[in-house]
């Protein structure tokens, strides 16, 4: 948990809902498992992202986040905040099923994803569909995190619990851990 604390003084700053539990449970699966190749779904203005893309500069991980930025056009501030702490990102401006393309049949469909992160739209549909799509090209082992699974988002919740591919291992705050079995 070394420098934790010197990414979290930079990411609690940044607007977002990412709480202090959740990004020290990410700081800790990372560290810990160095997934090699992590995905990202939802950035909006890096509050989570950060997190990854310095442990990914760290310990030499490929890490891409997804955003469609269709609410409003923020990619500038995403970019500005992933600035803050020397990191090492990718950054797709598209909708999930239009990056999905790349690993499926497009640049980046030669090896599994070893972490993926949804953070999109807080609906039963939304998170089903996520599933549906990226789980097939995660390894087996590999760890699928949730946020907002929590009941305000009970539509998460169920999304996530009918996942019979899935053993739920932690919970921080609103930030489900699984792993794909
Ligand atoms: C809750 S925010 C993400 C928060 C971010 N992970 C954080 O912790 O600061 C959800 C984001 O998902 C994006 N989004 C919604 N639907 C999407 C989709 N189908 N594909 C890609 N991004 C999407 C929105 O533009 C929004 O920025």
């Amino acid at each position: 948990m070394k420098n934790f604390e010197k990414i979290w003084e930079v990411s609690k700053d940044i607007r977002g809902w990412f709480d202090y539990q959740e990004a020290k449970q990410i700081y800790s699966v990372v560290a810990q498992n160095k997934p090699k190749r992590i995905v990202e779904l939802g950035s909006y203005v890096g509050r989570s992202s950060i997190n990854f893309s310095v442990l990914a500069k760290e310990f030499d991980l490929d890490f891409i986040t997804v955003d469609d930025l269709s609410s409003k056009n923020t990619k500038d501030e995403l970019i500005e905040n992933l600035k803050k702490i020397e990191g090492k990102y990718t950054f797709l401006q598209m909708k999930s099923d239009e990056a999905f393309q790349f690993f499926n049949i497009g640049a980046y469909a030669d090896r599994p994803i070893d972490l993926i992160f949804i953070d999109t739209v807080h609906t039963y549909e939304s998170v089903k569909h996520d599933c549906d799509l990226w789980l097939p090209k995660m390894r087996q082992g590999g760890l699928v995190l949730f946020h907002d699974y929590c009941e305000k988002y009970h539509g998460v919740i169920k999304a996530v619990d009918e996942r019979k591919e899935l053993e739920k291992v932690n919970l921080a705050y609103t930030l489900m851990t699984t792993v794909k079995i």
